[in-house]
């Protein structure tokens, strides 16, 4: 079976599902996207999504390329034709096709659309989360408006390459001031050694992952003590437990940083628990 993409208001096979080449989105990165889970058919937490999608074309001006409500539909239909029972729908909106110029293009320039989404297999993902995946460290290399969920993603990519090259999963970016921020396309967390779990503040300095914001209820619901602020990479070495989030990921235990062990170097108990129950919390609709 053929994938099919939306694009530009029709349904169409890979092939033929292309942009245009002085598509902004291509041109200068212009753009912004989501990526949101698809469980037993169904989206996870859509509303958080639409929310932050909303956020991101408002700060970068770009308009609603159409309804929310026309725009879940077409998410929808995406996940129906491609059968999609588990996996991800991928959105992205660019300021749409002008002549090539840095200056925005005419007002009613329409924004481009484009949604994909394909299935995941959920017994790997449940066998790379029992064994636990590797992070490295890099130096944080990206611009200042991380919240926004930028279609801009270069240092994002050399991050995972050079993770991947290194055997790791993640790499978790580092500031000037030795503190970790996220990973290139995940949020980090530690649990310290008297149990308290730790993320930062979604400041500028990360995107507020909407896996983030729903596991701070899980938290709570499970009494599990939160400790909303920066940690430094040391911290992270010397920490019981560590783990990461994200739509495509969930929650994620990590056994080791920069080579070494986590813990005793295998998943811990808080993160294996809040894996278990994140899904409970979530809003399927
Ligand atoms: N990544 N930080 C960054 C830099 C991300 O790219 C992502 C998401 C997250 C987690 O956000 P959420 O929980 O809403 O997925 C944090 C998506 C999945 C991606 O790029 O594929």
């Amino acid at each position: 079976m053929s994938r099919i993409a939306y694009v530009n208001g029709r349904y169409l096979p890979f092939p033929q599902a292309t942009v245009h080449v002085e598509d902004r989105g291509y041109q200068f990165s212009d753009g912004v996207y989501e990526v949101c889970e698809v469980k037993d058919g169904r989206l996870v937490d859509e509303p958080l999504h639409m929310r932050r999608l909303q956020r991101s074309l408002a700060e970068l001006k770009i308009c609603m390329p159409m309804s929310l409500a026309a725009l879940r539909v077409v998410l929808r239909e995406t996940v129906r034709r491609n059968r999609v029972r588990d996996g991800l729908v991928y959105l992205q909106v660019s300021r749409g096709v002008a002549r090539r110029d840095h200056a925005f293009p005419p007002a009613g320039t329409a924004p481009s659309v484009v949604v994909t989404a394909r299935s995941t297999d959920p017994s790997v993902a449940e066998r790379v989360a029992a064994a636990g995946v590797a992070v490295i460290t890099v130096p944080e290399s990206r611009w200042e408006r991380v919240d926004i969920k930028a279609i801009a993603l270069l240092p994002n990519v050399l991050a995972k390459q050079a993770a991947k090259e290194q055997g790791a999963k993640e790499a978790w970016f580092v500031g000037k001031d030795g503190y970790v921020t996220e990973g290139s396309s995940s949020n980090a967390w530690i649990v310290s050694r008297d149990g308290k779990v730790i993320t930062r503040p979604a400041d500028h300095g990360i995107l507020r992952g909407v896996t983030r914001t729903v596991l701070l209820n899980v938290l709570k619901a499970q009494g599990l003590e939160l400790d909303e602020r920066p940690f430094t990479v040391e911290e992270a070495y010397a920490a019981r437990e560590a783990f990461i989030t994200s739509a495509s990921q969930s929650v994620m235990p990590v056994v080791r940083i920069d080579g070494r062990p986590v813990g005793n170097g295998a998943p811990g108990l808080v993160a294996t628990a809040l894996r278990k129950e994140f899904h409970r919390y979530s809003e399927f609709v």
